[in-house]
């Protein structure tokens, strides 16, 4: 009988499936190909891992994509102690994760060897042609004419723009508390707070109330989608799909803002948020930072700052909340402070000046950064390879990840690095200010956060308010000390407070 002809039941293989040596032949050759591949991708990893510690085998395809998905203080920490180097794969991209202060001050401060990619799926969202994604000369000439936005004089102006939304929001929360006093987590709320504020800020009310909410609401949907690696198609449920829908829904209002400023600008209205003042430098004819920028570039730029800090702030404020909660000894040295400063009127705004009067606050806030750095770490991609140390090169195209954590609780540094000590920063000479190189909550090099002032005025403004106006108690759950990592760290309980009216 002729092979070709031999009937599907001689086949060992389920009848069902129409065998021919064929079709045998070409399931032994795809079988063959796809082996060889998987054999090459271990054999790749393990060159490029060489001697450094992680797994001697990546699992196929997916590497350790299941792990990056529910992330883990206790894994991350793991991964850091296991060397001041390690590696590990996911979808194939080859990640070294540096655990020292060394390390990460090398990458932050190697841009010729490389740049930030922060997650991967932040051109899709932020749209590739964004600043943040310049590199080099352009980043640096990009860069200082933002610096403009950050001047004592524009901070001086969003002052006032912040206190009067953030006690806005306080009322709120107090006639929410009025109604029913138990405690309830603040996340969503304090995540409102921010985003209101910073639209405020930087669009002043070219954007109505309504969108401040929708943008607010909507933009969950973005951080959901910070995960170091996402699913790598855009596909409509993913998580980076529906980024993108609110990252469209931002930046229509954020365009019209810009569009809307302009036209105030050109009208000689007041300047009243950071976009005004923009066009205002802009239009000034011995600025040197002389640049067109469009409606789309200033929405873009504005996406940006909401981008890096939404997630950041918030974190950094909720903690704020709890750490402040949960030491009354700490609390009532903050409100001493206030009432000192601001001559027991509570009410009166809160200006640029008195805010540099609160010596004790600016600490709290400083080491409450610290002790639970909103973020942990940023991706950075080897542009060429990287002789990161004397024995070891970071392959080009690899992405490799500096640990701020680490260099946060340093013990030398900062003694029983997990205890949260305001005074560190109150003395001189205590290693946490002759250290400085060590403090790298907003990161270090060309890439260095650019809102620091910014990020630092606003929590201690959000916390003088709460403090001067609101007692407020923690309920402690078995998750209020466990941290959930949604691209910055959260408790997991979403930290529950009880807020009253102030009563001493
Ligand atoms: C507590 C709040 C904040 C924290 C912890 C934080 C932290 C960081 C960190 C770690 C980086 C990366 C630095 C690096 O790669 O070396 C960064 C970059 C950046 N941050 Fe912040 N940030 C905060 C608030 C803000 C705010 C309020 C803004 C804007 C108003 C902002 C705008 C930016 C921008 C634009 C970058 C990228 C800069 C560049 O690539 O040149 N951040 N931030």
């Amino acid at each position: 009988m002729n092979s070709t002809t031999a009937p599907a039941s001689a086949s060992p293989l389920p009848s069902f499936m129409p065998f021919t040596p064929a079709t045998t032949s070409w399931l032994y050759t795809t079988g063959a190909i796809l082996f060889t591949l998987l054999a090459l991708e271990q054999a790749v990893y393990r060159y490029k891992k060489r001697h450094l510690p992680g797994s001697s085998w990546t699992i196929p395809i997916i590497g350790k994509f299941a792990d990056s998905l529910n992330p883990t203080m206790e894994g991350y920490k793991a991964q850091w102690n296991s060397g001041p180097l390690s590696a590990i794969s996911v979808f194939n991209i080859f990640i070294v994760m540096a655990s020292t202060t060394e390390h990460a001050r090398k990458i932050l401060n190697s841009p010729t060897y490389a740049e930030p990619c922060l997650v991967q799926s932040a051109k899709q969202v932020l749209l590739k042609e964004n600043w943040v994604f310049l590199t080099g000369k352009d980043h640096v000439d990009y860069r200082r004419s933002l610096n403009s936005l950050f001047t004592r004089k524009a901070l001086g102006m969003y002052t006032e723009i912040q206190d009067r939304i953030i006690r806005k929001h306080y009322k709120n929360w107090l006639e929410t508390a009025a109604k029913d006093a138990s405690p309830k987590p603040i996340m969503t709320v304090a995540r409102y707070l921010n985003m209101d504020t910073s639209l405020r800020v930087f669009c002043g009310y070219y954007i109505p109330d309504e969108a401040t909410k929708i943008i607010s609401d909507k933009y969950y949907d973005i951080t959901a989608a910070l995960e170091l690696v996402n699913f790598p198609l855009a596909l409509p449920g993913t998580k980076i799909y529906k980024a993108i829908q609110c990252r469209k829904e931002a930046m229509y209002w954020l365009t019209l803002a810009a569009k809307k400023s302009k036209e105030a600008m050109a009208r000689g209205d007041e300047s009243s948020c950071m976009l005004d003042e923009w066009i205002r430098n802009i239009s000034d004819p011995s600025w040197k930072g002389k640049k067109e920028f469009s409606d789309h570039e200033m929405a873009m730029v504005v996406l940006s700052f909401l981008f890096a800090s939404q997630d950041a702030m918030s974190s950094g404020l909720i903690y704020a909340f709890q750490h402040l909660a949960d030491s009354p000894e700490m609390f009532a040295k903050v409100r001493e402070e206030q009432d000192r400063v601001r001559g027991g009127d509570m009410d009166a705004p809160i200006t640029l000046e008195m805010l540099d009067s609160m010596t004790y606050l600016q600490a709290f806030v400083k080491e409450s950064l610290r002790v639970m750095p909103p973020v942990v770490m940023v991706p950075y991609t080897a542009t060429k390879p990287f002789p990161i140390s004397e024995n070891y090169t970071v392959p080009a195209n690899s992405m490799i990840i500096p640990s701020f954590y680490n260099a946060l609780h340093d013990p030398e540094v900062y003694p029983r690095p997990d205890d949260l000590k305001p005074e560190r920063w109150l003395d001189p000479k205590d290693p946490a200010n002759t250290t400085p190189k060590n403090y790298l909550v907003f990161g270090a090099g060309p890439h260095k956060c650019i809102g620091i002032e910014y990020a630092l005025m606003n929590m201690t403004l959000s916390l003088a308010i709460a403090v001067g106006a609101m007692d407020w108690k923690h309920d402690i759950t078995p998750l209020s000390y466990k941290v959930q990592i949604m691209a910055t760290l959260f408790p997991q309980d979403h930290c529950r407070l009880a807020f009253t009216p102030r009563k001493d």
